[in-house]
């Protein structure tokens, strides 16, 4: 199939955009700015923690905005199991393989909703005995975070729907659409909550 015929279907998959490539550009800068001024004070750098794969669009952006010494780690879980839209269990697919200790961390992740993941990792570094720990997400879904989780860094605070795109997935697909975006609500036939959340 031609290339823009593939382009076609994925945007026919397309309900809504969201957040536009060009909104999501101005507010990485501005992130960028607010965490580069936050950490100008440690000559040392910081270590960035990012969880994949969400996040992976987000911090590749991020960081080339960051000028500051930094080594960055991946940690990974698995939460969504094929076509789900519901969080089930959080198995650690992939460790950290980093020292953190007496280092200054931020975490980097593409979306606060339950808060469960950053819950988990921000405890999983503590125990490690950084300097600091710090988090920063792009999305936040307001209401939807369990507890008092405060991310020190949000980029949007979104409505309570399903966003695919810059490095988000549905079904491990659309992580490569620029603009964050709503699908429509036919494609989540394998999720019930995704639909009743998406009519
Ligand atoms: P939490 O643990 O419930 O805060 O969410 C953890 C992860 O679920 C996020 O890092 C995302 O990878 C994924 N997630 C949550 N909401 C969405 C969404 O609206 N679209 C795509 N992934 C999501
Ligand atoms: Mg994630």
């Amino acid at each position: 199939m031609p290339r823009t015929d593939i382009i076609a279907t994925m945007q026919a998959d397309i309900e809504r955009v969201l957040i536009s490539r060009r909104q999501i550009a101005a507010r990485v800068g501005e992130l960028a700015d607010q965490i580069s001024g936050r950490y100008a004070q440690y000559p040392e750098g910081l270590v960035i923690v990012s969880v994949l794969a969400g996040a992976m669009v987000f911090l590749a952006d991020l960081i080339r905005h960051l000028p500051l010494r930094m080594r960055i780690a991946l940690v990974g879980f698995s939460s969504y199991p094929g076509p789900a839209t519901e969080a089930g269990d959080l198995t650690c697919v992939c460790p950290l393989d980093i020292d953190v200790e007496r280092r200054h961390v931020l975490v980097v992740d593409d979306i606060l909703d339950t808060g469960r993941t950053l819950r988990r990792v921000v405890s999983d570094l503590r125990r490690m005995k950084p300097a600091s720990v710090r988090t920063c997400v792009l999305l936040r879904k307001p209401g939807k975070t369990e507890g008092d989780f405060e991310p020190d860094f949000v980029g949007f605070d979104i409505e309570d729907v399903f966003v695919v795109g810059y490095g988000l997935d549905y079904d491990d697909q659309y992580r490569n659409w620029p603009d964050l975006v709503v699908l429509k609500p036919e494609l989540y036939g394998a999720s019930p909550a995704a639909c009743d959340r998406a009519s």
